[in-house]
């Protein structure tokens, strides 16, 4: 069956709200990794952050995700530049991965954990990490108190794990690893990077498929609600980068 909420998505150059300065500020916070570390992307999409992640260092990116259009995307945009690091990429669920222990020095996930939840991820991607290897999440999070009715029962419908950084520092804790920093994602890797963009593929995909119900459900329903509630509740939540090495 023609899946439309994808065929919408894999004409955005990310599918989720983000900024590679802040992958490279992340990215850069990780002082011990070898020279050309072995990384796992996950839940790619079409690699924003893969791209960004392989301009800096000669790494050699394994990217996962279950949509051949994405990977065949980041791909595709791979060959277009001078990279310094190595992209492959693999079609493979993010719960059930299929590596041996201790492949990586460096697992990665950009607005994607949430899919597995941040806690189950945390504990079941561990054992893909070498010994005192790095992990990094995006995270929805709760960035003030007097959180306003409207916007708390829609994530926590959308999704019971949102928290607060001081309780996601404490799953980290946990699910043993070291927290070494957060960063918070700013307004503009929402709007600018994401929401503007989503914007102008609206118009080009309504043109296309305006006349199928079930297309303009896709835009019309969930995503300008989530659009507009952004706007309105701003600065209550965004995501934020969990740097943590494995202890
Ligand atoms: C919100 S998007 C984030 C994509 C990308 N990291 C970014 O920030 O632009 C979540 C991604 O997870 C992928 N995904 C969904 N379910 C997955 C699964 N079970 N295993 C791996 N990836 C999955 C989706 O296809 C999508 O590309």
């Amino acid at each position: 069956m023609f899946d439309y909420f994808i065929e919408f998505y894999k004409r955005l150059d990310r599918q989720g709200p983000g900024d590679d300065k802040y992958t490279e500020m992340a990215f850069r916070l990780l002082e011990n990794l070898p020279p050309n570390p072995r990384i796992l992307d996950v839940g790619c999409g079409s690699g924003s952050q893969t791209l960004a992640l392989a301009r800096m260092a000669p790494c050699e990116i394994t990217a996962v995700d279950v949509y051949d259009c994405l990977l065949n995307k980041l791909n595709e945009n791979a060959q277009k530049e001078t990279l310094k690091g190595t992209i492959n990429t693999l079609n493979a669920s993010m719960f059930e991965l299929p590596f041996e222990a201790a492949q990586f020095d460096l697992i990665w996930s950009e607005g994607s954990i949430y899919i597995m939840g941040f806690e189950k991820g945390l504990k079941e991607w561990k054992r893909f990490l070498k010994p005192g290897g790095y992990l990094v999440a995006s995270e929805i999070t709760w960035l003030r108190k007097d959180i306003p009715a409207e916007i708390l029962d829609f994530w926590n419908a959308a999704y019971p794990e949102i928290g607060y950084v001081s309780k996601k520092l404490s799953v980290i804790e946990k699910c043993g690893y070291r927290p070494l920093a957060f960063l918070t994602l700013p307004e503009s890797g929402w709007q600018q990077n994401y929401y503007d963009l989503m914007e102008t593929q609206k118009q080009h995909y309504l043109n296309q498929y305006g006349h199928v119900e079930e297309a303009r459900q896709v835009v019309e329903s969930e995503m300008e609600l989530e659009m507009s509630l952004y706007q309105k509740y701003k600065d209550f939540y965004s995501y934020v980068f969990y740097v943590m090495q494995m202890v």
